[in-house]
């Protein structure tokens, strides 16, 4: 029989919690640029291709028939509409300097063959450097090492302090200045904390009270989204297309609407 949400989430926990415990060990070891993708500033190291790996070796010994998408290069397709969305390091420049703000990202969502839509039915982002756990199951609510988070509620423009990220390309960090340098002035702050994941997460905690992006990949929001969207987030824009096509929007859904509006007098696709 399938699998629920709440076995789902264990099965990603207990893979997440390993992968994020070799990843430090690895780093240990010493950590360089295996190589650039998208631009010279995307980055890959060696610790991100294996973490990868040995998060895929766990979960086709789980679950062989599953199918599974990676940021470095895994795509299985499956046999069971159950599909893993598998970032293995997200903050790939955060763990390459050694700042505490990276992440392994690993949702399950069903998505049948060929579709771009999903539906997340669990999520888990680790820090491995705090060793905090963010997860959600789809209905269950939002955990931080196991206690119910919540986003904050009811907070006005003028006094939210919103995340964002820069992605890669030249052509959209232009843009997102043009956009940052509207929206600044009439927000309380901006945070550029360097991992989409836990950027996500962060507006679930209440660490923040908003998060926009343009131009995320599926394995950067996937978990994230669920963890934020169960902690009373409205999550607006994945849509599991290509990473250009997204802008992604969260916020608790007061903040969401008067943030949208800024945003698209800023001159986003919000
Ligand atoms: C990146 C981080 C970053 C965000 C980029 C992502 P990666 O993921 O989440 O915060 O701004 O858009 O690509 O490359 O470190 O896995």
């Amino acid at each position: 029989s399938a699998p629920s949400p709440a076995e789902l989430l264990e099965l990603a926990r207990t893979i997440a919690l390993q992968a994020g415990a070799f990843a430090i060990e690895a780093r240990r070891a010493g950590v360089e640029v295996a190589a650039t993708k998208s631009t010279p500033t995307d980055i890959v190291t060696a610790v991100d291709r294996d973490t990868e790996a040995l998060i895929r070796t766990l979960i086709l010994e789980a679950r062989p028939d599953d199918g599974i998408l990676g940021e470095e290069g895994t795509s299985l397709p499956g046999s069971t509409g159950l599909e893993w969305i598998v970032d293995p390091i997200d903050g790939t420049v955060n763990f390459l300097y050694g700042i505490p703000a990276w992440a392994v990202s690993i949702a399950v969502v069903a998505r049948s063959e060929g579709a771009r839509q999903w539906r997340a039915l669990a999520g888990v982002v680790v820090n491995p450097t705090s060793g905090e756990l963010f997860e959600a199951s789809e209905g269950g609510g939002a955990t931080l090492d196991g206690a119910r988070i919540e986003a904050n509620q009811d907070v006005p423009l003028s006094r939210a302090l919103v995340a964002t990220g820069f992605g890669y390309a030249a052509e959209k960090r232009r843009d997102q200045a043009a956009i940052v340098s509207q929206l600044l002035p009439r927000i309380r702050d901006i945070r550029r904390m360097g991992a989409a994941s836990l950027d996500l997460c962060a507006v679930a905690a209440g660490r923040i009270d908003a998060y926009y992006e343009s131009g995320l990949h599926a394995w950067d929001h996937a978990a994230g989204a669920l963890v934020a969207a169960e902690a009373g987030a409205l999550v607006t824009g994945p849509r599991g297309g290509a990473a250009d096509e997204e802008f992604i929007l969260v916020a608790a859904p007061r903040l969401h609407a008067e943030l949208a509006e800024a945003l698209r007098e800023a001159g986003a696709p919000a």
